[in-house]
């Protein structure tokens, strides 16, 4: 296996190589149920997840491997043990890959130089979470009936981000995916939730407001609207002036989902703050994408697997 620690280290032909297998594999889950048969992933969680965790489980599973899960809270950390010991004695049961959530950024590249095992990243702080980025692509070629296998599948589409974009690794990978695939970012967050250096980000388009004439003009025009959390374990200092207010001036209320076009679709990576960034009844409308995101992560983590194989 190989690592995959960032979206923005892979080629555009890579990532269109890990979403081509994915929809093979999700079209024909049987052809691979035994690719990764004597194999042995460590599912190291030290932050917690409920999707990406039980999604990679079932895809180690499906693929034919062994799981070797484990979770931060309920381990010997909790009694001051390192990320490195932690490792290094779970490796003495057979491990052959590591999945791995933490909350610094980073921590997962350095966790596989040091015990020199591949590794996957489940999400590392406020880095990236290529996983996440893969099933979200995956999830809108898939509605849109596009194919992975030419260059630039999201040519034309128009996807916007937006709120918590300085928090969030999901926004990271995303960015770098979106561009990477064709489409055209338009980021949407208060000031406050924006990051000051975009300079290493691929080109995107800003806006602070959704209620203006330009806000609604691209509101209106967009192929996807991607809600991001509002990430308050995250923020050390006043972002936002009150979840109510946030609501009001940034979430995706009811009155602007009406603005999109029918075709237009809304994902959300989960967890949501439903009533918060989005509205419940936006969530679960028709355009709403959110519980196939969560299926097809099984899908694309199977591909990552595969392809690493
Ligand atoms: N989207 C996501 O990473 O969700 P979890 O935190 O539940 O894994």
């Amino acid at each position: 296996m190989e690592s995959l620690i960032t979206i923005r280290d892979l080629s555009e032909p890579q990532l269109r190589a890990i979403l081509s297998l994915s929809f093979q594999i999700k079209k024909n889950p049987e052809k691979f149920s035994s690719l990764l048969k004597g194999k042995t992933v460590l599912q190291l969680f030290v932050e917690n997840s409920t999707r990406t965790k039980l999604s990679f489980e079932t895809a180690v599973r499906k693929l034919g491997g062994a799981n070797i899960a484990f979770t931060g809270g309920a381990s010997s950390m909790s009694k001051g043990e390192s990320l490195l010991d932690t490792v290094q004695t779970i490796q003495q049961y057979g491990v052959d890959a590591i999945v791995m959530r933490h909350s610094s950024g980073g921590a997962i590249d350095w966790i596989s130089k040091a015990v020199g095992l591949p590794a996957i990243n489940a999400g590392d702080g406020q880095h990236e979470h290529p996983t996440q980025a893969i099933l979200d692509a995956f999830t809108l070629l898939e509605h849109w009936k596009i194919s992975p296998d030419a260059s630039s599948p999201l040519a034309g589409k128009r996807v916007i981000i937006a709120g918590d974009i300085l928090h969030s690794r999901v926004a990271r990978s995303n960015i770098h995916s979106f561009s990477k695939l064709g489409a055209e970012i338009i980021l949407v967050a208060p000031k406050t939730l924006l990051p000051s250096d975009l300079s290493l980000f691929p080109k995107v388009t800003m806006m602070n407001r959704w209620d203006t004439s330009q806000g609604k003009e691209i509101l209106a025009g967009v192929d996807a609207v991607m809600m991001l959390r509002l990430q308050l374990e995250r923020q050390k200092g006043a972002f936002i002036p009150s979840l109510p207010e946030y609501r009001h001036f940034w979430g995706l209320t009811r009155e602007r989902a009406s603005l999109l076009k029918s075709s237009a679709v809304i994902l959300h990576p989960g967890p949501m703050n439903a009533g918060v960034e989005i509205d419940s009844e936006v969530a679960e409308s028709s355009q709403s994408l959110i519980l196939k995101q969560v299926e097809n992560g099984v899908y694309a983590r199977m591909g990552v697997l595969a392809c690493n194989s």
